[in-house]
C-alpha cells in the first residue's frame, strides 16, 4: 500500500520546525543547540543601537547571535563599518549572506555559523547583543577579557546585572511598544 509522505522537512530541520511551532507567539524559533530563540530586533531599534554605540567607518561590529544579519548589515550599509555576525543556525547564516549581497555590503560583512561562546572577539570594537539576561551574565567575563578598553557593547532589552551597570540607557518606541537599549564602554584593564 502506498502511503502519503509526511509534510515538511525530515531530520534536524523537522525538529527545528517543531520547536518553532511550540514557541511561536510567545518567543520565537529555537534552533537545536541554541541558547535563546530567534527573535528579530525591529529596524528602528537597530538604528538606535548603532547610534548609541557611536558606530563609524573604522569600527568592526560583532553581533553575537546575529539572526538574519540585520544589525551587521545596517552597520555596514548605514554607518560604513565592517561587520561580523556569529550565528549558530546555518540556515540563518546563509540567509544573512543573501541579504548582505542584496544590500550591496557583502564585501564588508562576514557571517559565521559558530557558537558565540567559542568565538574570539579580540578584533571587535563594537559588540551588539539581543540574547537574554542569563546569557549576558555568562558572557560578561569573556567580553571584559577579550575586548580592548574603549570598545562599546550595546544590548537590546537585557542588561548585565548589578555588577556591571550600563554607562547609558535609552528607551526606543516602535509601533505601540517600547524597547530598552543599554550601552557599556569596556574599562581599562586593572
Ligand atoms: C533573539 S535572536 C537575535 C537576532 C539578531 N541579533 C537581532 O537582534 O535581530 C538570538 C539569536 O542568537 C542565536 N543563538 C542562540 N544561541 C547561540 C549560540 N550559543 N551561539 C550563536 N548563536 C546563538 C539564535 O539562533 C538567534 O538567531
Amino acid at each position: 500500500m502506498n502511503r502519503t509522505p509526511p509534510l515538511g522537512p525530515r531530520g534536524p530541520g523537522r525538529l527545528a520546525l517543531l520547536v518553532c511551532v511550540v514557541l511561536v507567539g510567545a518567543a520565537g524559533c529555537l534552533y537545536p543547540g541554541a541558547d535563546v530563540p530567534y527573535v528579530q530586533t525591529p529596524s528602528d531599534v537597530v538604528t538606535e543601537m548603532l547610534k548609541l554605540a557611536g558606530v563609524k567607518a573604522t569600527d568592526v561590529v560583532y553581533d553575537l547571535g546575529s539572526g538574519d544579519g540585520r544589525i551587521v548589515i545596517a552597520a555596514a550599509r548605514d554607518f560604513g563599518a565592517r561587520g561580523v555576525g556569529i550565528e549558530i543556525d546555518p540556515g540563518l547564516v546563509a540567509y544573512s549572506r543573501e541579504l548582505a549581497q542584496k544590500a550591496g555590503v557583502a564585501d564588508r560583512v562576514t557571517f559565521r555559523s559558530d557558537d558565540l561562546f567559542e568565538t574570539n572577539l579580540s578584533d571587535a570594537t563594537v559588540v551588539t547583543l539581543y540574547l537574554s539576561y542569563d546569557m549576558n551574565q555568562r558572557l560578561r567575563p569573556k567580553l571584559l577579557r577579550e575586548l580592548r578598553p574603549g570598545s562599546r557593547i550595546v544590548s537590546h532589552d537585557f542588561d548585565m546585572g548589578p555588577d556591571w551597570l550600563p554607562d547609558q540607557t535609552i528607551q526606543v518606541t516602535w509601533r505601540d511598544r517600547k524597547s530598552y537599549v543599554f550601552l557599556w564602554v569596556v574599562p581599562p584593564k586593572s
